[in-house]
């Protein structure tokens, strides 16, 4: 079966079991707090586990892009040099909202694996949680005896809380899990060797491939466990092992879902795959890292040097690094892998051909920049290694090497591997000693402590009534204390709100609430998921009164304009430089607006001018606009 078999396999079995087929969220994340990108399918489904979103369908598979780079799942450093790991990965997932548990997640699973692609029995190992004391969570026993009827107990292994109770994040859904481990080794090394004692153990050729969550509890701010309103099902499958043991391959790399772009990279290297194990860590580390960058452009995510933008750039420079390292590309070549991925992976994911053409320019310019950094690297190091000899030494500094690499993003391993060339080395324990200062004055000034909710009146969803009202008598539904550098502050969520919460770019709304005895500012209005979020500095006294929440109308009206002249703007752009022009980013304030976008050549002063003209001139057409979610443009 190839690839793209495998995977509508797997969606039309879920179809059958009445579920409905969902399109992959972003991988890019851009409206939760605790993420930056996707790191698991059941993210985008965050809130229906927690209550605060209604559910519709109680049924839901789907192949999700996720990219696991930052954050408590962060597979980054194995990527490349084993077989299994990458950043970005397709999570094939069946969802329960409330509706199936155990008995079915379980029967379906092994239905599929075994009945449907025809998987060797002998081969599968699963394990269940054998339960935690310090959560109050018992042995997963249900599970335990679902699995009995299908397996010898010697396939079924108990396992802790690490590999068996799954989380998201610090906080969050969570709950006990039970995985699917296949052992692809050959019948010769399994006769010798039991695979239950290799499972979770780090073998490329005994590795999971399938987690069956079962959601039951939030994981609260103090590390305790409450119920969630209902009980839910969350799998995951990674989809580019499930193909390495369809397609009886030993490594992911070598199943059609790699292959054609690690052979683009052969022929554009000259090196052929699998004769040396640094060129080939490096073959994998692009054929790899080149699926992560092109989706993360492709969902609106260009590199940058901030924060999730930031996290894009340094996998493509590590990337083009290994490229000019191991396999000799001195100048561009990712952006030459575009055009093979999106030959392989259009069909399922249409936005890789709908940017195809921004993806490969984008790809390009930072290559570029990135290879002048490494130019003026390489200058720079030799200056410090004949500074260096001059003084009759061999160790290039500590210091000397984290400059090189925190000011001008010389890579460390690139310092040594010339180093070592130049019959030198570096003081790595010292180097190590200034990142690990950095990395904590940096942890320092970004910490947030965030708190529990605290409930005062259940509601299901707060209503935005902005659009009509500026405002309005509401009540405080919940609120939890955050503390940020040192600083405390409140965020209150209401029953419904006028305040705007920032979102799409467009700053929060300010203003106040107030009742017969005290009046409280709202600072800022923040979206969080579904959530509007109001910033307060003061707690109110009494909670669970009525207040008037009252907008900041020249404010909230100034913004309103300027999100309007956005979609002006944004219109303009496609008329005079073309349809590819697509919003990057935005900032809506009440002073202004800024609109991001991505253009293959600089825009010049006269297409400035157009676009401007006709911005000017739909002003003064003073036309009414109604976006689709109902606001009103005047
Ligand atoms: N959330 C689980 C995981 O990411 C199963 O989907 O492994």
């Amino acid at each position: 079966m190839n690839s793209n078999k495998i995977r509508e396999v797997f969606l039309e079995f879920f179809k059958s079991k009445q579920h409905e087929i969902v399109s992959s969220a972003p991988m890019v994340v851009k409206n939760d707090p605790t993420l930056m990108f996707t790191n698991a399918g059941m993210n985008q489904f965050k809130d229906m586990f927690l209550g605060n979103t209604p559910i519709i369908n109680k049924r839901v598979a789907d192949s999700q892009k996720c990219l696991r780079v930052s954050g408590k799942h962060n597979d980054l450093d194995e990527v490349g040099h084993d077989t299994y790991h990458h950043t970005m990965f397709e999570m094939l997932g069946n969802w329960s909202f409330g509706d199936y548990f155990k008995k079915e997640a379980i029967e379906w699973a092994w239905e599929l694996i075994v009945d449907v692609y025809g998987m060797d029995k002998s081969r599968i190992y699963v394990s269940v949680f054998e339960g935690s004391d310090s959560d109050g969570v018992p042995f997963d026993q249900e599970a335990y005896d679902l699995w009995k009827s299908f397996l010898p107990e010697s396939h079924i292994i108990k396992g802790n809380k690490k590999d068996n109770f799954w989380e998201m994040g610090e906080t969050g859904p969570c709950g006990s899990c039970s995985e699917l481990h296949f052992d692809l080794r050959d019948d010769s090394e399994r006769a010798v060797i039991d695979g239950a004692s290799l499972v979770n153990m780090d073998n490329p050729q005994v590795i999971e491939v399938w987690n069956l969550v079962f959601m039951q509890f939030n994981r609260k701010a103090n590390g305790s466990l409450e119920p969630l309103p209902s009980k839910h099902v969350d799998t995951g499958m990674g989809f580019e092992r499930l193909c390495m043991a369809l397609q009886g391959k030993k490594s992911n790399y070598d199943t059609d879902v790699f292959q054609p772009i690690i052979c683009r990279i052969a022929e554009l290297s000259s090196v052929k795959y699998g004769e040396d194990i640094k060129r080939d860590i490096a073959m994998r580390v692009i054929a790899d890292h080149i699926r992560a960058i092109a989706f993360s452009i492709a969902d609106g995510q260009i590199p940058s040097n901030v924060k999730a933008g930031y996290v894009i750039r340094r996998i493509l420079r590590r990337a083009v690094r290994y490229g000019y390292t191991y396999l000799n590309f001195k100048t561009p070549f990712m952006y030459k892998l575009v055009d093979t991925l999106a030959a392989q992976l259009g069909a399922q994911f249409p936005e890789l051909i709908a940017s195809q053409q921004l993806i490969t320019k984008v790809i390009e310019e930072e290559e570029n920049s990135f290879l002048r950094t490494l130019a003026t690297g390489i200058n720079l190091l030799e200056g410090v290694m004949s500074k260096t000899k001059d003084a009759g030494g061999k160790v290039i500094s500590g210091e000397d090497a984290f400059v090189l690499y925190d000011t001008y993003g010389f890579p460390i391993d690139l310092t040594e591997l010339i180093a070592r060339e130049n019959d030198m080395s570096v003081d790595i324990e010292q180097f190590e000693k200034e990142l690990a200062e950095q990395k904590n004055r940096s942890r320092n000034a970004a910490a947030v402590e965030t708190g529990d909710w605290i409930e005062v009146v259940a509601i299901s969803s707060s209503e935005y009534v902005g659009y009509d009202l500026l405002e309005t008598d509401i009540r405080i539904a919940r609120y939890r204390e955050v503390a940020s550098k040192g600083k405390k502050l409140y965020q209150l969520v209401f029953d419904k709100t006028p305040f705007y919460g920032n979102s799409g770019g467009q700053v929060g709304d300010k203003g106040y609430i107030s009742s017969a005895n005290e009046k409280i500012e709202i600072t800022d209005t923040q979206k969080e998921n579904n959530l509007t979020v109001h910033i307060t500095s003061t707690l109110p006294t009494n909670l669970g009164g009525s207040f008037r929440a009252v907008v900041n109308s020249v404010e909230h009206t100034a913004s309103s304009n300027n999100h309007t002249a956005t979609h002006l703007l944004h219109e303009a752009l496609r008329e005079v430089l073309g349809n590819h022009v697509e919003q990057k980013g935005s900032l809506v304030q009440p002073s202004g607006l800024r609109f991001d976008f991505s253009h293959f050549n600089k825009v010049t002063h006269e297409e400035l001018q157009e676009v401007e003209r006709i911005v000017n001139s739909k002003i003064r057409a003073n036309s009414v606009l109604i976006e689709k979610i109902g606001r009103a443009h005047v």
